[in-house]
């Protein structure tokens, strides 16, 4: 290929690419695989080291080109970088748009007229902010906000961003006018990329995927992580070396048009932006009123999470640009614009104790217990601190005050504490000697920072007892089933049954299971059953030989020798610390082996403190209608089988015990009456067989009705 042919060849190939790199990061709609796109880029690598004169600064190559500088030089900027005020709530962003009409309309209603033209509202990325200046359509400057006047000229390493055209794309007429361009607008913007200078300003950010692998490479190298993306991004720019800027893979996206194109409108900045080959924020939206823009913030706010990338507010910004020279600027920045931010990240709340929990393989894993407290938006009061050295590491102590900080889909975690704080009464916290769940043993395990114990059981142990509690025959609690409550137990927020009443909806939302709705409705069916009927909490407790109806006879022997006061939980406690065993079997049902199995729960302290807890975390024991009420079916011992249809078997079963019945699970002489609803199963055959009375779900309600 002579010259002439490679020089022609070079020029399609670089159209080429571009092009692509346009589908690919701007409209993230790829055209070509990978594969194909490097070929095209590998071939022009060729075409320019044999011919090194054909090589120019706007070529796909060249990303990478210069040499480490000693320092970055100043430049000067063509207009101040000025940043933006801050509102944090409505409140906030209403007294901002009224102190605009104001000044626009001369009136304080801000009732009855809006700023026509909207608001333009978008995301505020955490990143580093940098200007970019094109010059007939090349990249020839970027540079860093620095003081707002000067920045540092970091142009070697923005090249290396893929999202940073080298070369502006040249729109098509149709284009533009689609955009809702006039023929002097669509004049001027071609203008600006063919032969003029044209400005664009925009945020260098660094992805939270990208960042997490970034930190982890560092780690393994024994160099210091980032505390966050923006740091890391603000790193990667200012590095001396563009091949180490390179490495970082950072992102770009444009938030400003700064050459006066005649626009009218925000948006139409944004979309030529676009056009030419930047990337913008496709979550953007134009709002009508300020209402509107506040829901955009809310909604933006509940997602965050979802974002590729870390976001601190919303920008909201008046889309009329002939607004802006009338609104003018107050101090540090544009009265045309506010920062709707969302609720921090971090917040300083106090530990008020440390839970250990056991994992599936055996390894205890520590939880701070948090005075509750609201972290972006909701509260929460769990906060995890991964191992033992960590809690070296922090130096950390129960009663410490911390800085807690959530981190995307995670549960929050403490950061940091302040020892200054301390008034003497903090205790240190050590690792159990005997395992929390099962009481076995607690071993270190050898070159390894865990914990760990020794029962191989232990967390399914855990885990039944959690699953009982939370079932239909005990606490009842609606939405609480066994996946939810391993996860529960997995994030360490959940240990023993008192664990589910101290949660808070922020505990819920990290954990993938939950959307926003479902863990408000958990949190809501926790706290209805936190009122128990006694013969539920007790078969609740799970203690070995206590049924349900063994429970129901055990609540009635409490209510009976607590006379008429309310039995409460500190009252259970003090009454079964003078019962003994042999009182216990003078209660109808309970022989020798379930009143010494009763005895020996309650005098076990691990469940002393459970009691506690459950009390502490507002558990109370409600009337159950066992006293009081007609025991006309005293005696009586019932059979449930088949559908009900007017009531679930719950009820069926609640109302025989409120008259003073039994309930069975299976027939036998001593059975009384079989209820029998839809599709009965071979229990009713064995109620013929031995000649018991079957009632159907009518008779059974005649029955059970008391007049
Ligand atoms: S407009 C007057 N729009 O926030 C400054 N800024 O505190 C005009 N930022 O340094 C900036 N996202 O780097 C604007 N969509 C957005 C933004 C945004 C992030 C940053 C920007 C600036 C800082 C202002």
């Amino acid at each position: 290929m002579d010259k002439v042919q490679a020089k022609k060849r070079v020029e399609k190939l670089k159209a080429e690419i571009n092009h692509h790199r346009y589908f690919y990061h701007v409209l993230d709609s790829p055209k070509i695989d990978d594969a194909a796109f490097d070929s095209l880029k590998n071939e022009l690598e060729k075409l320019e080291r044999e011919f090194p004169d054909l090589v120019t600064p706007d070529s796909p190559t060249q990303r990478v080109g210069g040499k480490a500088l000693d320092k970055f030089a100043k430049v000067r900027h063509s207009a101040p970088m000025m940043s933006l005020f801050d509102a944090f709530t409505r409140e906030d962003m209403e007294e901002w748009e009224g102190r605009m009409n104001k000044i626009l309309f001369n009136e304080g209603d801000t009732s009855t007229c809006h700023l026509q033209g909207g608001f333009f509202c978008e995301l505020k990325l955490d990143g580093l902010a940098a200007a970019l200046r094109y010059e007939k359509g090349v990249f020839r400057l970027g540079a860093t906000r620095g003081d707002g006047e000067t920045g540092e000229d970091v142009t070697q390493n923005l090249r290396t961003i893929e999202a940073i055209p080298l070369k502006l794309r040249r729109p098509e007429a149709g284009e533009l006018k689609k955009a809702g361009l006039s023929g002097v607008q669509i004049k001027a913007v071609r203008d600006a990329v063919e032969n003029g200078t044209l400005e664009v300003r925009g945020e260098a950010i660094m992805a939270k995927k990208v960042f997490a692998g970034l930190n982890e490479e560092l780690k393994k190298a024994g160099k210091p992580p980032f505390a966050n993306p923006r740091n890391a991004a603000a790193g990667s720019i200012r590095q001396l070396d563009p091949r180490l800027a390179a490495a970082r893979r950072l992102d770009f996206y444009v938030y400003a048009v700064i050459t006066d194109l005649g626009l009218s409108g925000h948006d139409q900045e944004l979309a030529i932006a676009r056009l030419l080959g930047f990337k913008v924020l496709k979550q953007n939206r134009l709002c009508r009123d300020l209402n509107q823009a506040i829901a955009f913030h809310d909604e933006m706010e509940k997602h965050r999470d979802r974002l590729a990338f870390e976001c601190d507010g919303v920008v909201v910004k008046v889309n009329d640009l002939s607004l802006w020279p009338i609104l003018g600027t107050v101090g540090k920045g544009p009265r045309y614009m506010m920062a709707h931010k969302f609720a921090a990240l971090t917040a300083a709340t106090k530990i008020k104790d440390v839970s250990w929990q056991v994992g599936r393989t055996g390894i205890l894993t520590p939880t701070a217990a948090l005075e509750p407290v609201r972290l972006g938006g909701v509260s929460v009061s769990h906060a995890t601190l991964h191992n033992y050295d960590e809690i070296g590491r922090l130096g950390l102590k129960i009663g410490d005050t911390v800085v807690i900080e959530r981190a995307g889909d995670v549960i929050p975690k403490v950061t940091a504490v302040m020892a200054k704080l301390r008034d003497g009464s903090e205790k240190n916290i050590r690792v159990p000697e005997k395992c929390p769940m099962c009481a076995g043993k607690v071993v270190k395990v050898p070159g390894e920072v865990a914990h760990r114990c020794a029962n191989p059981d232990c967390y399914a142990v855990n885990l039944r007892r959690l699953f009982h509690w939370a079932s239909r025959g005990a606490l009842d609690i609606e939405g609480l089933g066994p996946k939810i409550i391993e996860a529960l137990v997995k994030a360490g927020l959940v240990n023993d049954p008192a664990d589910f009443y101290g949660l808070k909806e922020g505990d819920l939302k990290p954990l993938e299971r939950f959307a926003e709705k479902s863990a408000a409705n958990l949190i809501k069916a926790i706290n209805e059953k936190k009122e128990a009927e006694l013969p539920r909490l007790i078969y609740g407790l799970g203690i070995r030989h206590v049924g349900e109806e063994m429970a129901n006879e055990l609540a009635k022997r409490i209510s009976h020798e607590l006379k008429d006061e309310l039995p409460q939980i500190t009252n259970l406690i003090n009454l079964f610390d003078r019962l003994s065993v042999e009182e216990l079997e003078r209660t109808e049902d309970i022989g020798p082996v379930v009143a010494k199995s009763i005895y020996d729960w309650f005098h076990d302290k691990k469940n002393s403190r459970l009691l506690d807890k459950l009390e502490q975390n507002g558990v109370r024991i409600t009337q159950h209608a066992t006293r009081n009420t007609q025991q006309k079916l005293k005696g009586k011992t019932f059979v449930l089988t088949g559908v009900l249809e007017g009531l679930t078997r719950e009820e069926a079963k609640a109302k025989i015990r409120e008259l003073g019945g039994d309930i069975s699970s299976s027939v036998s002489k001593n059975t009384d009456y079989v209820v029998a609803g839809a599709d009965p199963g071979s229990k009713l055959e064995k109620a013929k067989k031995l000649g018991i009375k079957i009632i159907d779900e009518n008779e059974f309600l005649k029955i059970t009705n008391y007049e």
